[in-house]
C-alpha cells in the first residue's frame, strides 16, 4: 500500500496530494472551500473517476461549513448551488455525478434539521463514500487476481491506482494484489500522453511498491501485443454504459483494437459506481475536451509551433465487443454485457 494518504479530510479542510506536481514534488493542495475543490478537479490536482467523486463529496461538506451561518433557506439553496458546480466540474467520469447525487439526497432527506446537523450528516456521507471506495477496490483486486495466472505480463494505461481512487486502485489495485500475493507479475505502463498519467503517476506508484515494470511510450504498445509479449491488458473506466461500452483515458480504444486483432484478453476493472445504468450505449457519453496546451506543451515547455490547431479529447469509448470482461466488486462481468450488467443493479 502507498504509505501516503492521497485524499484526507481533517481539521475541516480537504488535503489532496497534488497530482500535477508528482513525481518530483510530493505536496498537498489544501481545499478550504467548495470552489477550491471545483478548481482542484478541473485542474486535475485530483483525478481518476473514484477520486474525483470522493473529493466532490467533501466539497459539499466544505460548502456546508462555508454557509453554516446563513438562514436555513439560504443555507440549503447555497448548498444546492455548490452541488451543481461540483457536479459539472468534469463531464465524463460518472462517479462524480453519482457522489454529488448521494450528497444531494442526504441534504434533501435532512432539510428539516438544523444547519449543524445537516453538516454532520453530509460529513458522515462523504466519509462513507470514501471508505466504501476503499473496500470496493479491495474486492475488485481480489476478483481480478483470481483470473491472473501465476506469471503474467500486464499492459496498463493511464493511472488507476491509489491516486485515482481513495486508495489501492482498480486496475492497478488488481496488479498490486497479484504482486502482494506472490505472483510473478511484470507491468508495462503506457506513458499516456498528453497528461502523462502513466509516466508521472503509475510509474511513481509502481516504483514506490517495487513492482517489476517498464514505462513505454504509448506507440510501443502495439508492437508488444503483436509480438506476444503481453498476456493481458488491464485498464480502468470513467463511465460504463448499460451495454458495456466503456469510456476511459484517450488511447484505450486503440489498445482494445490491437488486443482484439492479436487475441489478447482485454479487461476493464471498475467499481459499479462507474456504471451509468441510465445510458444504453457509449454514444451517449460526453467526452471531455481539454486545452490545446496539454498537447502543445510538455511540463510547461512548448513542443509544437505557435498557431497550430489542436484536438484534445481526454477520453475515448471502447466498444463492448472489444472487452473480454469487466472486473467489479460484485464479480467479473462477461458477455452478454447488457444482460449481465443489468444484474449488477440489484
Ligand atoms: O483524466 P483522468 O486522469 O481523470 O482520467 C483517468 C482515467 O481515465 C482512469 O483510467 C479512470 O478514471 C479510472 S481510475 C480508477
Amino acid at each position: 500500500m502507498l504509505k501516503i494518504k492521497t485524499i484526507e479530510f481533517k481539521d475541516e479542510k480537504l488535503y489532496l496530494l497534488d497530482q500535477r506536481k508528482l513525481p518530483n514534488d510530493c505536496e498537498f493542495f489544501v481545499c478550504e472551500t467548495f470552489e477550491d475543490v471545483d478548481f482542484a478537479i478541473k485542474d486535475m490536482v485530483v483525478r481518476g473517476a473514484p477520486a474525483i467523486g470522493a473529493a466532490a463529496a467533501y466539497g459539499v461538506v466544505l460548502a456546508a461549513g462555508q454557509f453554516m451561518k446563513e438562514d436555513k433557506d439560504v443555507f440549503v439553496k447555497r448548498l444546492q448551488e455548490a452541488c451543481d458546480v461540483l457536479y459539472n466540474s468534469r463531464p465524463t467520469a460518472v462517479n462524480l455525478m453519482w457522489a454529488v447525487n448521494r450528497m444531494r439526497r442526504v441534504l434533501e432527506k435532512n432539510e428539516s434539521l438544523g444547519n449543524q446537523e445537516i453538516y454532520d450528516r453530509l460529513r458522515e456521507e462523504a466519509d462513507r463514500i470514501f471508505k466504501e471506495d476503499l473496500s470496493t477496490n479491495k474486492k475488485i483486486a481480489e476478483f481480478g487476481n483470481s483470473i491472473l495466472p501465476q506469471k503474467a505480463t500486464i499492459l496498463t494505461h493511464c493511472n488507476t491506482g491509489a491516486l485515482a481512487t481513495t486508495g489501492y486502485g482498480t486496475a492497478l489495485g488488481v496488479i498490486r494484489e497479484a504482486f502482494y500475493s506472490g505472483k510473478d507479475i511484470f507491468v508495462y505502463a503506457d506513458e499516456t500522453r498528453p497528461r502523462l498519467q502513466g509516466a508521472k503517476l503509475t510509474a511513481w506508484e509502481l516504483v514506490q511498491e517495487g513492482i517489476p515494470s517498464r514505462l513505454i511510450a504509448d506507440s510501443v504498445a502495439a508492437t508488444l501485443i503483436r509480438d506476444g509479449r503481453i498476456d493481458l491488458i488491464l485498464v480502468g473506466a470513467d463511465r460504463i454504459a448499460s451495454n458495456g461500452d466503456t469510456a476511459n483515458k484517450i488511447g484505450t480504444f486503440m489498445l482494445s483494437v490491437v488486443a482484439k486483432v492479436y487475441g489478447v484478453p482485454f479487461y476493464i476493472a471498475a467499481p459499479t459506481t462507474t456504471i451509468d445504468f441510465e445510458i444504453e450505449s457509449g454514444k451517449e457519453i460526453k467526452i471531455e475536451e481539454r486545452s490545446a496546451e496539454e498537447v502543445t506543451h510538455i511540463s510547461g515547455v512548448r513542443v509544437a509551433p505557435e498557431g497550430i490547431n489542436v484536438y484534445n479529447p481526454a477520453f475515448d469509448v471502447t466498444p463492448a465487443e472489444n472487452i473480454t470482461g469487466i472486473i467489479t466488486e460484485k464479480g467479473i462481468v462477461k458477455k452478454p454485457f447488457k444482460e449481465n450488467i443489468l444484474k449488477l443493479k440489484e
